[in-house]
């Protein structure tokens, strides 16, 4: 299978970042046809018949998105790109904005002229305070070289882009507590509906994306929606950058066509198990995602429809590995943790689920367990599912259920065999 580098092809050449190597290499080309010769409605129809999916987790389609924001609000409308970038194992939006960032750029003015925003933001995660000095750069290069402020290009279209820093919290990267958060406010994510689109950002219309999303927009553009679309399978258009961690000889981010095999990535690209071990499980898009068999994972595609068909998900597109050394329960702990100490605490379920499930895994853990805490945390997790207010809480329960059901006797043996305890469990 041919693996065509899009978001890739600058990574490697020096000072990819600076807008003089962009411009040399056929960027902004598109943020120009665009504005002279395609209407709004037109790069819309565009981007939809790319069949690109939302690269920030939950896949929806970006074309179909842009169409929701009404014409006729008489608001001012908004893009927001997300470049919170805080799902665990993720790592592939920062080197976008590290190596491309004019990429983001691009597709983010393209985004405003296809929605009418005349202003766009930058939400980048406060963690990368090194990377958002790089986009400020690449901002102000790019407002000086007339493709951001006023006028664009002589076109008559007007766009300014802010860059603000994220407060530190995975929920932040939700994107209406991203919204709260850019508003000055505590993130707490808003009811839905209404939808960004319709009521977003100071309560007018607003697209957000992730920054992975953006950056596939101007090559769209330059090479059309099809040309896209066929680089990936029929529903998940295009290249996607994959975050690959955990017990590979090779981890890293890799470019792959959507479609593409995961035995492929996993024994070709990535080098294969770490020390010639087996493969025991792997987690396909990031922490939030369920849990695959190695079987499931040999027999996978990576596309949206593949991993839904075993009721996982391609999420943010962080993949990680996980050889026959490890210990699922040990892992689970590490997740529920993370989800206990993430959660913010404005709903029942997930505030207080959360760490009873993770006071569950310290005891099976510490040797403590009785059998029945196996179903008791099986029905927690259960229970958590489907009855929180944002996804957050659906992500918890993921992390813990499928585990059981389809590695049981991982934590069968904390109970069976106490001689197995850990003699310390950090504190949850
Ligand atoms: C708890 C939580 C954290 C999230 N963090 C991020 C993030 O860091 N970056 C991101 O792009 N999307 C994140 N999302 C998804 C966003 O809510 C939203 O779906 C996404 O920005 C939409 O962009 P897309 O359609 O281009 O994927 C998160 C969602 C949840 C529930
Ligand atoms: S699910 Fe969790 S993170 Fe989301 S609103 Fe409820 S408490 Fe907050």
């Amino acid at each position: 299978m041919e693996k065509p580098k899009v978001l890739s092809a600058r990574f490697d050449l020096p000072d990819s970042h600076r807008l003089e190597v962009y411009r040399r290499t056929g960027g902004y080309r598109a943020l120009e046809k665009a504005l002279r010769e395609m209407t709004p409605e037109d790069v819309i129809e565009e981007v939809k018949k790319s069949a690109l999916r939302g690269r920030g987790g939950a896949g929806f389609s970006t074309g179909l998105k842009w169409s929701f924001v009404p014409k006729d609000s008489g608001k001012p409308t908004y893009v927001i790109c997300n470049a919170d970038e805080s799902e665990p194992g993720t790592c592939k939006d920062r080197l976008i904005m590290e190596k491309d960032p004019h990429a983001m750029i691009e597709g983010i003015l393209i985004a405003a002229y296809a929605i009418g925003a005349h202003l766009a933001f930058i939400y980048i995660r406060g963690e990368y305070w090194y990377l958002k000095e790089i986009v400020e750069g690449a901002v102000e290069e790019a407002r000086a070289g007339g493709y951001v402020g006023a006028n664009i290009l002589g076109s008559g279209f007007d766009c300014d882009i802010i860059v603000h820093p994220g407060a530190g919290a995975y929920i932040c990267g939700e994107e209406t507590a991203l919204m709260e958060s850019l508003e000055g406010k505590r993130a707490y994510p808003r009811i839905k509906p209404p939808f960004p689109a319709v009521v977003g950002l100071y309560g007018c219309p607003t697209i957000i994306n992730n920054v992975e999303t953006l950056a596939s927009v101007p090559p769209i553009i330059l090479n059309g929606g099809d040309w896209f679309r066929r680089l990936g399978t029929e529903k998940s258009g295009g290249t996607r950058l994959f975050a690959v961690s955990g017990h590979v000889e090779r981890p890293g981010v890799y470019e792959l066509p959507m479609g593409y095999p995961m035995k492929a990535m996993i024994y070709e690209d990535c080098g294969g198990i770490r020390q010639g071990r087996c493969l025991k499980a792997v987690i396909p898009g990031g922490s939030s995602a369920p849990i695959l068999t190695a079987e499931e994972a040999e027999a996978c595609t990576l596309d949206f429809e593949s991993l839904a068909a075993l009721r996982s998900m391609l999420g943010s597109g962080a993949i990680i590995i996980m050889d026959e050394t490890t210990d699922l329960v040990k892992v689970v702990y590490r997740i529920a943790r993370f989800y206990a100490h993430e959660s913010c605490g404005w709903c029942v379920p997930c505030r207080e689920g959360t760490r009873w499930m993770v006071k569950i895994l310290e005891r099976l853990l510490s040797g403590r367990g009785r059998t029945r805490d196996l179903d008791l945390l099986y029905d927690l997790a259960r229970n958590i599912f489907g009855t929180t207010h944002c996804p957050l809480g659906d992500a918890a329960a993921w992390a813990v259920y499928p585990a059981i059901e389809k590695f049981r006797a991982d934590f069968e043996k904390y109970v069976t065999q106490p001689t197995v305890a850990l003699t310390t469990v950090p504190a949850g």
